[in-house]
């Protein structure tokens, strides 16, 4: 059992897109202790049922709060759209552990903006896995903050696996990347802002930006949003924060082979890191 200031913040995604997340959540808050977790064995999730995801998403949550996490980020906007919600209602105890999505603070704080009418989104374009694109997760959330929003969105089932294949930087990725892009744009020419409603995708950002070809179109990346939310989320809850370790450590934990893990993952962040394999199963 963990005392009461040796707990952790957890930061859960299905793979690598995670990593994304984490990194800007280091940067902004880096004196606590994290524990990552990538379920890269069974990646991708955004293909998959609501059962199986819910299922997966709920083995990692209880498995990182049996490591000491009080606070568990889900890293990813597929287990967000699909388990958060069933998880946070009927799975755990809100006195002992919190779970957290990445939707939510992604739309709050795009409808900040548009409702401080610094940045005017009137069509707005989502580009996510094709299990939040039927989820409706963002087209709903956005709809209650701005009922006048136009909304696309554009699943991308290539992006992924291409990601997690290491193959995001290769000439052929650009193929897909174009593929979903164009067809954004052909379901509506006049998108203004284009939400990656995949933490994955901010790896593939250079090629995006180069399929938009020069349009005046706002990316609107994760990281920084949700470090930003947990943040504030911290300051709301001090009975939490005054619970969580700081050693500024992180320790990466992957179902798939460490050998594997930390060769990507020490590219994605740009460090040497250190993982460790585990088993998820109910
Ligand atoms: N990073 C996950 C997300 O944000 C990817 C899901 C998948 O494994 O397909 O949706």
């Amino acid at each position: 059992m963990k005392t009461q200031t040796d707990m952790r913040i957890g930061v859960f995604d299905s793979g690598y897109g995670g990593l994304t997340i984490l990194a800007k959540i280091r940067q902004q808050l880096p004196e606590y202790d994290y524990i990552y977790l990538g379920d890269n064995a069974r990646t991708p999730y955004g293909t998959r049922s609501f059962d199986v995801i819910y299922e997966y998403t709920l083995q990692a949550v209880r498995y990182l709060q049996a490591q000491g996490c009080r606070l568990i980020i889900l890293a990813c906007n597929t287990a967000s759209a699909k388990a958060l919600r069933t998880i946070q209602q009927h799975d755990i105890d809100p006195e002992t552990l919190r779970v957290l999505g990445v939707i939510r603070p992604t739309v709050e704080s795009l409808s900040t903006e548009v409702m401080q009418g610094s940045k005017q989104s009137l069509h707005v374009g989502i580009v996510a896995t094709p299990g939040t694109v039927s989820s409706e997760s963002y087209v709903i959330e956005l709809k209650k903050q701005n009922p006048a929003l136009v909304i696309t969105q554009q699943a991308c089932p290539m992006w992924v696996p291409m990601i997690e294949a290491g193959e995001h930087t290769s000439a052929g990725a650009d193929y897909f990347v174009d593929k979903y892009i164009n067809e954004i744009l052909a379901k509506d020419p006049q998108i203004d802002t284009l939400i990656l409603g995949c933490t994955h995708y901010p790896l593939l950002l250079p090629k995006i930006r180069k399929a938009l070809q020069g349009r005046s179109i706002r990316v609107i990346e994760q990281g920084d949003i949700v470090a930003k939310a947990l943040q504030k989320y911290l300051q709301r809850h001090s009975e939490i924060e005054r619970e969580l370790s700081r050693n500024s450590s992180c320790t990466f934990l992957t179902t798939e082979s460490e050998d594997k893990f930390q060769d990507s993952a020490s590219i994605f962040l740009k460090e040497p890191i250190c993982a460790k394999h585990v088993e998820l199963a109910n």
